[in-house]
């Protein structure tokens, strides 16, 4: 069973694991048969979809909004995040000439519009700034979000890939809290654990999301020597748990991080993601926890 949480102690609330819709546009899915999949999720619980105006060189919500747009009824069913605030080199903006963080008061509402249009819907759910961005203007972005959340356009922010002190200093002039930091955690990279990051956010029961947790598929197909010592552990805690493969004991092995990280899905098969709704009544013993930090890191704790 998929469980609703509340995202931070004021909620909003949020399925327990989401569906990541950054690879839907390599999916090769007709606008029925990603429908399709939606319902599928949403079915078994995963209610909570993972965007970014960006995701597939700016595609990706418009295709999953031609999906949304064959059956409007979904729409009350799911709760959308998405994310602004990077300017990518592409075909579509010409004049560019540099990929680059923009966290200006006209560039998050032109993002924001975008994304609503693209996605056929009313409203944002939780709106991510992507990436810390060094001339963030910390009022200038208090005053937008206040702004969006007025006009009804986002009802909840957060923030993504940000360290402690750059989510404390954003709070510091925010007048709602923000709801989530969305960072990457798998056992290839987890310093999201190492730098305080994940440690802010259990002081503030706040849930962190995890984005590739699977490392987009590095542990599966990776040769280095990491990949290779993490895919032997792995193994072995399979079978001592009774899992039935590897990405199972990486989603328990997420979920034991004591900020509680909500697993955000890459795949866009079903059978992934009801394999990972599986996962979750797995749970590891701190020394089958170890045993992966120790595989990743190949030495032992200090
Ligand atoms: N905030 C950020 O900066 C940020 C950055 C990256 C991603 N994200 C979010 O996080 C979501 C998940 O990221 P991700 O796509 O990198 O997740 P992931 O789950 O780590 O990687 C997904 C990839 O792993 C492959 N895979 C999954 N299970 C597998 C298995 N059992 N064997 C072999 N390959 C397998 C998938 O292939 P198949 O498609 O063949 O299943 C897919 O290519 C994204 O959709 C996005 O929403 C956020």
């Amino acid at each position: 069973m998929v469980n609703r949480v509340l995202a931070s102690p004021k909620g909003p609330e949020l399925s327990e694991l989401v569906q990541g819709y950054w690879r839907v546009s390599d999916w090769n899915l007709s606008p029925q048969e990603r429908l399709t999949f939606l319902k599928q999720h949403i079915d078994k619980g995963v209610t909570t979809v993972d965007h970014a105006d960006i995701y597939g060189d700016y595609s990706c919500e418009q295709l999953f909004g031609e999906a949304l747009k064959l059956d409007r009824s979904v729409r009350n069913h799911i709760e959308i995040v998405t994310k602004c605030n990077i300017k990518l080199l592409s075909e579509k903006y010409p004049n560019r000439k540099v990929k680059y963080y923009d966290s200006s008061a006209e560039h998050i509402q032109h993002s924001v519009n975008n994304s609503l249009a693209h996605l056929g819907v009313e409203h944002i759910d939780i709106l991510l700034l992507h990436r810390p961005d060094v001339l963030m203007d910390a009022d200038e972005i208090a005053s937008t979000f206040a702004e969006l959340q007025k006009s009804g356009k986002v009802l909840h922010f957060g923030v993504s890939n940000f360290t402690s002190q750059q989510f404390d200093l954003l709070q510091s002039r925010l007048s709602s809290p923000l709801v989530t930091n969305q960072v990457e955690i798998n056992p290839i990279n987890f310093s999201a654990a190492e730098d305080g990051t994940l440690d802010q956010l259990q002081q503030y029961r706040i849930h962190p999301m995890a984005w590739s947790c699977l490392a987009g598929g590095e542990v599966f197909s990776g040769s280095s020597t990491q990949a290779t010592r993490l895919r032997i552990t792995l193994e072995d805690i399979k079978e001592e748990i009774g899992a039935a493969s590897i990405d199972q004991v990486i989603y328990a092995w997420v979920r034991r991080f004591p900020s509680k990280p909500l697993a955000i899905m890459g795949s866009g098969k079903i059978e992934r993601v009801q394999s990972a709704i599986e996962s979750l009544k797995l749970n590891l013993s701190r020394e089958q926890w170890y045993r992966i930090w120790t595989a990743s890191k190949g030495i032992e704790v200090p």
